[in-house]
């Protein structure tokens, strides 16, 4: 009997990516066997992500160019937080498609799995779930990087934001589970691990212990065998100085804070229900620039939000010089199903917002290339993710996540190994996870480049 077969692509986040891990565990310990293309599948799963409209388009595009693989008897299914926002109405825009599920139902994958299989034609997990999703089955992609959930769904309501709608209520893990899995993930040699939530500043322990999130991230820290310990994202109005205390006191704790402002106007932010001000955004920066370890601050903004005046924008983007980033995500606003935004007139023309797009784009590459050029001379750790594929170089990140290029003298050029961002074999002695010193020779906006030195 031939093993069952699946193939599973990714869109969206980190939350998705490491829900498509769990999702993958879940199907091999159901007897499936993970494929690289659709050919070889039998049940083609995509992990959708709907934030902005372009996002929940590309699954209807590739569910479309697919279809002629449904005749071949080949099953599909949609995941994640276009399934949860579309529910069965994918049925009807993609009649092709027999399986629906958001990610509060992965629980019950193996239950609707078996009701495929057993002949259902359909079959939808659509429940909103009141526990976060525990399980052991998880399939790591990354043999040095690991994700760990520690929060799911979202309780915030921001007006222009769609996830609490996919992802459902704020549901925490156990501290104990959370330190356990980064304790079993350590001794299987992962030396980075990633806390993940769509906001993780409001981590709420539902055990006896009761660590709120700086307790959890100084405990993630003290695990032997983790040099590296990330977390994203934090929401402003949950951030607390003890965080930064205690990124202070253990250089484990990544310099890299990720702390999305979406506008600097305080018409805007109020607009957007995001329950802060400028003034105490820019207090938040300060206890950030006061951590006695120099901390790396990025960003999320929209542009373009309803009612956003030329005046609105200048003020985002003197914020940018203000706060000066090592970088910043900038997106075009995008009314999104089920948003209290949506029921506003889109009223920003498209123009405008492509042009107020790339004044940000430009002024951030801008400080970035300059403040970039002060780390020319000095010495970083960078961690090695694999050979640059263009470059004969290897590429890394610092700590604080910036990307490294440097040369190394044992590196010499492999071929085949040209895949970023995904474990590749190296030459003897080189590995990718490995941690080098690199001196930093030339900064560009995006990344420093530098050699290895012993
Ligand atoms: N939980 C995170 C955000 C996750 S979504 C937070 O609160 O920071 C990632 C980013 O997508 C957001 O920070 C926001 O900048 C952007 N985004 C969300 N909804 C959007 C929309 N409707 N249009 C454009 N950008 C959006
Ligand atoms: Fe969306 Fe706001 Fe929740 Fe972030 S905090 S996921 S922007 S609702
Ligand atoms: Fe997208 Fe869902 Fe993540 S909407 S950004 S995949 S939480």
């Amino acid at each position: 009997m031939p093993a069952k077969t699946f193939y599973l692509e990714t869109f969206g986040c980190q939350m998705n990516v490491h829900d498509s891990e769990r999702v993958a565990g879940t199907l091999q310990a159901q007897g499936y066997a993970p494929v690289g293309n659709m050919q070889e599948a039998e049940l083609i799963l995509f992990n959708t992500c709907s934030i902005r409209d372009k996002a929940a388009h590309k699954v209807f595009e590739r569910l479309a160019s697919a279809k002629p693989l449904a005749r071949q008897g080949k099953k599909f299914g949609v995941l994640g937080c276009v399934a949860q926002q579309e529910g069965e109405a994918i049925y009807r825009r993609a009649p092709h498609v027999s399986l629906v599920a958001g990610s509060a139902s992965y629980a019950r994958l193996p239950e609707l799995l078996r009701d495929l299989e057993a002949g259902a034609g359909r079959v939808s997990g659509l429940g909103a779930a009141d526990e976060a999703f525990e399980t052991e089955l998880t399939r790591r992609g990354n043999p040095f990087r690991a994700y760990i959930t520690i929060i799911e769904g979202c309780d915030k309501h921001c007006a222009y934001c769609v996830v609490p709608y996919t992802r459902g209520q704020e549901r925490s893990r156990a501290s104990a589970a959370i330190l356990r899995e980064a304790a079993e993930l350590a001794g299987l040699g992962y030396t980075e691990v990633q806390l993940l939530g769509q906001n993780v500043n409001s981590y709420r322990d539902p055990a006896p212990a009761r660590l709120d999130f700086a307790g959890l991230l100084a405990a993630a820290g003290e695990i032997p065998g983790l040099r590296r310990v990330r977390y994203t994202t934090s929401h402003p109005r949950d951030f607390t100085p003890a965080i930064v205390t205690a990124m202070g006191r253990n250089p484990v704790l990544c310099d890299h804070v990720h702390l999305p402002v979406q506008s600097g106007s305080d018409a805007v932010l109020a607009r957007m229900r995001r329950g802060y001000t400028r003034a105490r955004y820019l207090e938040l920066i300060a206890a950030i620039r006061a951590c006695p370890r120099p901390l790396a601050v990025t960003t999320d903004i929209i542009v373009g939000f309803p009612g956003e005046t030329d005046r609105d924008f200048e003020q985002t983007a003197e914020l940018l010089g203000e706060v000066r980033y090592a970088g910043a995500f900038i997106f075009k606003y995008s009314p999104r199903p089920h948003t209290e935004a949506q029921t506003w007139a889109d009223d920003i023309a498209d123009e405008v917002k492509t042009q107020r797009l790339m004044i940000l784009q430009q002024r951030q590459q801008q400080i970035q290339m300059e403040d970039n050029q002060a780390w020319v001379g000095r010495e970083v750790e960078a961690m090695v993710e694999g050979r640059h594929p263009k470059l004969s170089q290897w590429t890394g990140r610092t700590s604080s996540n910036r990307v490294v290029n440097f040369s190394a003298p044992e590196a010499a050029p492999a071929p085949g190994l040209a895949i970023l961002g995904q474990p590749a074999p190296a030459p003897a002695g080189f590995t990718p996870g490995a941690y080098v010193r690199v001196r930093v020779e030339r900064a560009g906006a995006n990344s420093l480049v530098g050699h290895q030195v012993a």
